[in-house]
């Protein structure tokens, strides 16, 4: 039996496998070495890095859920200056892709990072967590159609690089997002980032987390971020990174199937730190048991067979 060939391209990114993990699920990767090869990852994302070392949310900032999480951290960072010196260069060093993500209060902060990183060199992509508020009027950027044009518009006018716009499920149309997102200068699509949920402590009476609100993540989301990706790719020309609930091989099958060109595991990371390694296992085999030679033949082939009526 030939060996499945897993390296997929998206756009100018081309990855060895369609798997990496999830921003801010991951830190940059160096714990995880101690539990499996990171060299085996298709690219490897770090934790949102922000313009300024900032400390995130008062605890508690977690709290379990049926098959998920709350969370609430609020994108502590070590700022871009430390970023550079230590988490950018163990990056490169893989032998993998470095898509950098980062987080901006303004347009103008998130332009300041993407020209930061466009210069530093090394950097495969750069993923736009638009899900921080902003400073003015304290909307998160991906849940508002201006605020993330904007953002878009001044990254783009700062670099070349591949540009993934991570969208944010808490939206009416997530395929309005995706088309405005395209429109303004996106190559890829990441969907999606965490749903925002609340956990209240029936003893105290009072909301269990610090800021009251937070995001869900974990398999709980999974089938509302399959449906998305689903109804995305059919809409939109671009690549799309599936992020929600991936928690192993057959999960992120599904995601390809439905249009995905590549996952991102997350919460599952914290549950089972070979999760990635698996996943990757789990996707070669499923071509070893049911035939296609390359991972691109399965990218989108269940719509494509639910538009011919099977
Ligand atoms: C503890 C935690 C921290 C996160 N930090 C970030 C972050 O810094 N940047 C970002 O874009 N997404 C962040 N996310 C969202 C994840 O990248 C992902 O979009 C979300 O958790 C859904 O995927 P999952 O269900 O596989 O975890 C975070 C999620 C969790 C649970």
């Amino acid at each position: 039996m030939n060996e499945p060939d897993l390296s997929v391209s998206l756009g100018r990114l081309r990855l060895k496998n369609p798997v990496m993990p999830a921003s801010g699920t991951f830190n940059f990767g160096k714990e995880y070495a101690e539990y499996f090869d990171l060299n085996q990852m298709g690219a490897v994302v770090n934790k949102s890095v922000m313009l300024q070392p900032r400390q995130g949310n008062a605890p508690p900032r977690i709290v379990e859920t049926p098959c998920g999480m709350l969370s609430s951290i609020g994108l502590p960072s070590q700022g871009i200056e430390e970023f550079l010196t230590v988490q950018l260069p163990f990056m490169r060093a893989l032998e993998c892709a470095a898509i950098v993500s980062v987080s901006g209060t303004s347009a103008e902060e998130f332009g300041e990072l993407v020209s930061v990183l466009d210069r530093a060199g090394g950097v495969d992509a750069l993923e736009l967590n638009l899900s921080c508020p902003n400073f003015v009027d304290k909307v998160i950027f991906a849940t508002d159609c201006g605020l993330m044009a904007e953002v878009l518009q001044e990254c783009r006018r700062r670099t070349s690089l591949p540009l993934i716009a991570k969208l944010s499920p808490n939206v009416t149309d997530i395929v309005q997002m995706a088309r405005l997102a395209e429109k303004h200068g996106a190559d890829m699509l990441c969907a999606v980032n965490t749903f925002t949920g609340m956990a209240i402590d029936v003893r105290t009476r009072r909301p269990v987390l610090g800021t009251v609100t937070g995001g869900l993540s974990g398999p709980a989301i999974k089938p509302i971020v399959l449906r998305m990706v689903w109804q995305i790719t059919q809409a939109v020309g671009l690549p799309v990174i599936a992020c929600g609930g991936i928690s192993n091989g057959t999960d992120a099958v599904e995601f390809l199937l439905a249009g995905a060109a590549a996952v991102q595991v997350g919460t599952a990371n914290f549950i089972n730190p070979l999760a990635i390694p698996e996943t990757i296992a789990g996707i070669r085999q499923y071509m070893l048991d049911s035939g296609p030679h390359s991972v691109t033949e399965i990218i989108g082939a269940a719509w494509r067979r639910s538009a011919a009526g099977r």
